[in-house]
C-alpha cells in the first residue's frame, strides 16, 4: 500500500486514481437493485440530485455519486464537508413498501452497510453510532447518513439515502472545526484506501439488508447495530431536536429504532427517537445493555 505523498498542504495521504465512475462500479458489483449509477465531478448535493429526480419518476435503485459537494449537508442543516478526490459522497433513492414513521431505520441500516464493508475491505473495525454514524473505536466520526422522505401520510413516496464517508482525507484537510472529532479511513488503516471496492461493498451491504428488511422487517439489522455500537452501555449528553440537553445512560436499542436512555438524575428511562447523542468519556463501553432491557412500562420492547 502506498503510504504518504508531500503536497503543497504539507504531509497528506497520497490519493489513488480511483473516482468512482459507473463504469468502474458496476464492474465489480452484482446486485440487481443498484445497475442505474451516475457520477458527477461537481454537484451541490447528491440527495438534492436525486430528490429532483425521484420527483421526476426515477426508479428505485438510482446512485448519483459526486467526487466533490459545494452544499454537501448533514442532519440538522449542518454543513458536510465533501472535497475532491478524498471521499464517498452519493445518494441512492429508495421507495419501500413499509410505512414512513419506519423510515428513519434506514440511516441505521445503512450504518450497519457502512461498518461492514469497512471492516470487510479496509479491515478496520468500527462501531455505528446511533442514529446516523458510523464512528472509530475511539469515537471519531468516519461516516455520516442522512436520509430524507417524502411521505403522504404513512405511504412512503420516496426516501433519498445520502452516504458520506470520509475516505483519504489526512488531518488537515479537514475543517478545523472537526478536526479533533473527524477520522477518515486512510487515517485508522495508515495508508489510502482504494474508493471503488469500498463503494461496490457498501452498495451490496446496502441492498441486501433492504431487501431483508422488506421481507422480514427491520430485526436483524436491528441486532447487526446493537452487536457493533458505540452507544449502548456509554454514558451520553442527548441533545433534543429544541436545543433541551441531558445526561444518562443508553441502555437500549429499541424495535422500532429509539435509543432508551436512563436519565442520570435517576427516574424511568426515556425513548429518544431523534436527537443528537454524544458520548461521555466517563465510562468504558460494555455489552451488557442490550435489546432484552424493557422500555418504560414494562412490556416488549416494540412499536411506539
Ligand atoms: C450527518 O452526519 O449529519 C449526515 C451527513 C451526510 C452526508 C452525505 S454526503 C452524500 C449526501 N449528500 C449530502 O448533501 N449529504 C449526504
Amino acid at each position: 500500500m502506498e503510504r504518504r505523498e508531500r503536497g503543497g498542504r504539507g504531509s497528506r495521504l497520497a490519493k489513488p486514481p480511483d473516482a468512482p465512475t459507473p463504469e468502474r462500479v458496476l464492474a465489480g458489483l452484482d446486485t440487481a437493485l443498484f445497475r442505474q449509477l451516475v457520477y458527477l465531478p461537481e454537484t451541490g448535493s447528491t440527495n438534492d440530485v436525486v430528490r429532483a429526480e425521484a420527483r421526476a419518476g426515477a426508479p428505485e435503485g438510482l446512485v448519483v455519486i459526486a467526487d466533490r459537494q459545494t452544499a454537501g449537508r448533514g442532519r440538522r442543516g449542518r454543513a458536510w464537508d465533501s472535497p475532491a478526490g478524498l471521499g464517498l459522497w452519493f445518494s441512492v433513492l429508495l421507495r419501500p413498501t413499509f410505512p414512513a414513521r419506519q423510515a428513519p431505520l434506514l440511516a441505521l441500516m445503512a450504518a450497519a452497510a457502512v461498518r461492514d464493508a469497512v471492516a470487510a475491505t479496509a479491515g478496520v473495525p468500527v462501531l455505528v453510532k446511533w442514529p446516523n454514524d458510523v464512528v472509530s473505536q475511539d469515537g471519531r466520526k468516519l461516516s455520516g447518513i442522512l436520509v430524507e422522505m417524502e411521505a403522504d401520510g404513512d405511504f412512503i413516496r420516496h426516501c433519498v439515502v445520502g452516504i458520506g464517508v470520509n475516505v483519504n482525507q489526512a488531518l488537515e484537510d479537514f475543517p478545523p472545526e472537526v478536526r479533533e472529532t473527524a477520522t477518515s479511513l486512510g487515517l485508522l488503516a495508515g495508508g489510502p484506501v482504494a474508493r471503488v471496492p469500498l463503494l461496490q461493498a457498501i452498495l451490496a451491504g446496502l441492498e441486501a439488508r433492504y431487501r431483508r428488511v422488506l421481507a422480514d422487517g427491520f430485526g436483524a439489522v436491528l441486532d447487526e447495530v446493537r452487536r457493533h455500537s458505540a452507544t449502548l452501555g456509554r454514558d451520553v449528553q442527548v441533545v433534543e431536536t429544541g436545543g433541551q440537553a441531558w445526561d444518562g445512560r443508553a441502555v437500549a436499542i429499541l424495535d422500532d429504532g429509539a435509543l432508551l436512555v436512563e436519565p442520570a438524575g435517576g427516574g424511568e428511562a426515556r425513548r429518544v427517537y431523534a436527537a443528537d447523542v454524544s458520548i461521555r468519556e466517563t465510562n468504558a463501553p460494555t455489552r451488557e445493555a442490550n435489546a432484552s432491557i424493557r422500555p418504560p412500562g414494562g412490556g416488549r420492547a416494540t412499536s411506539r
